[in-house]
């Protein structure tokens, strides 16, 4: 088997494989209401809310889509914060559907600044929302978002959080983080196939809610509610059962491991990635004080050919790793380590890295 370890998907377990190929059912009947309503009070455990939460049939951008038209009108100003591939997605979104985004960058690599994030919010009373990256996949860096969120509130705007790459694996407390959406990806941490993004809504979003003139239809937060509420409960929309069928077996087997030893043995890989990394003589591209858990993002060295490094890790160890994207193809690689990963796996990609990195042109 390739040791994948790309930032998404990530592998599957062999129960959630096998929890896949199971005939479907009605999704309007009674099994799939008590699946849709066991899976929601897991996620709501791990996504450690009181809220709202929704499975949509959705790759994670589908869930940022959804964030954004189901809280504004077009022409709301909306202070976007990226600082990579990802956040600049976020902001392109909001851009779309016509909200006034004031755009506050950071040099890639780096978290975001939170007097800046202060500073703009003050010098733009207007302002309603505030979009942020929990954890940058593009660069590897993980933004202090409790910080950012007790700014935010200081100033009562909403928060809308792309999670994707971290819940379920870097602690999130949405509610006591004050998050009004947060999205994640099933692909990421969850451990299952693409296919499912799930998002929270907090109090403070129904209420953008009812007033957001942004339009929508698939992805109307109020449709999902009102299916949820149904007797028999169900989606809106035909959802992605298979998915479903594979988060509940993985659910279960977060909730067996507890979200603090998760939370603990990602910290612990990450670890492990970034010693490793730095152990070859390479060295890390984003800012270690904020790299992240679950994706590590390497710098490639004078003579390193990212493109032919990759290339003979695949072929002959078998190991997949992910390059740069955008501006950062060619300069840096990425190692996933979320979801169904141990410190094993990260040994055995830098095991294989110490081997090719000289049949690369690396030389320390
Ligand atoms: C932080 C972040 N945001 C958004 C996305 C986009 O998600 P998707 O590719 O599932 O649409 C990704 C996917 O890698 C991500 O890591």
């Amino acid at each position: 088997m390739e040791n994948l370890r790309i930032p998404g998907p990530t592998p599957c377990p062999d129960e959630v494989l096998r929890a896949m190929s199971r005939q479907m059912i009605n999704h309007r009947g009674l099994e799939f209401a008590q699946l849709l309503d066991d899976v929601t009070a897991k996620l709501k455990q791990l996504f450690q809310t009181k809220g709202d939460v929704f499975l949509l049939t959705a790759s994670g951008s589908g869930g940022l889509e959804a964030a954004i038209v189901n809280t504004l009108s077009p022409g709301d100003k909306v202070l976007s914060v990226p600082i990579g591939v990802f956040g600049e997605r976020f902001t392109g979104i909001a851009e779309q559907f016509g909200a006034e985004v004031i755009p506050l960058r950071f040099e890639w690599g780096k978290a975001a600044d939170v007097d800046a994030v202060r500073q703009a919010l003050q010098a733009e009373p207007k302002i309603k929302a505030v979009l942020v990256t929990h954890n940058e996949t593009s660069t590897g860096v993980t933004n202090d978002l409790a910080s950012i969120s007790s700014v935010v509130k200081e100033f009562d705007k909403l928060l809308l959080v792309d999670a994707i790459s971290s819940l379920g694996s870097i602690n999130l407390p949405v509610d006591d983080g004050h998050c009004d959406v947060t999205i994640t990806g099933s692909q990421k941490g969850w451990m299952i196939p693409p296919g499912l993004a799930m998002v929270s809504i907090s109090q403070e979003a129904w209420q953008a809610q009812a007033s957001a003139r942004m339009p929508r239809f698939y992805w109307d937060f109020a449709q999902a509610k009102s299916y949820l509420e149904k007797a028999t409960t169900q989606t809106p929309w035909t959802p992605a059962i298979s998915t479903i069928f594979a988060l509940s077996v993985s659910l279960e087997m977060m909730l067996r491991e507890g979200l603090t030893n998760i939370i603990a043995r990602h910290a612990r890989v990450g670890k492990a990635a970034r010693d490793g990394i730095k152990s070859l003589g390479l060295s890390l591209f984003a800012e270690e004080s904020h790299a992240s858990n679950t994706v590590t993002a390497v710098a490639a060295s004078d003579g390193l050919d990212i493109n032919k490094m990759r290339q003979i890790l695949r072929e002959e160890h078998q190991v997949v790793l992910a390059g740069g994207q955008q501006t950062l193809a060619g300069k840096i690689f990425r190692i996933g380590h979320l979801g169904w990963v141990t410190e094993g796996d990260i040994e055995a990609v830098i095991s294989a890295l110490r081997v090719v990195l000289p049949q690369a042109g690396f030389r320390r």
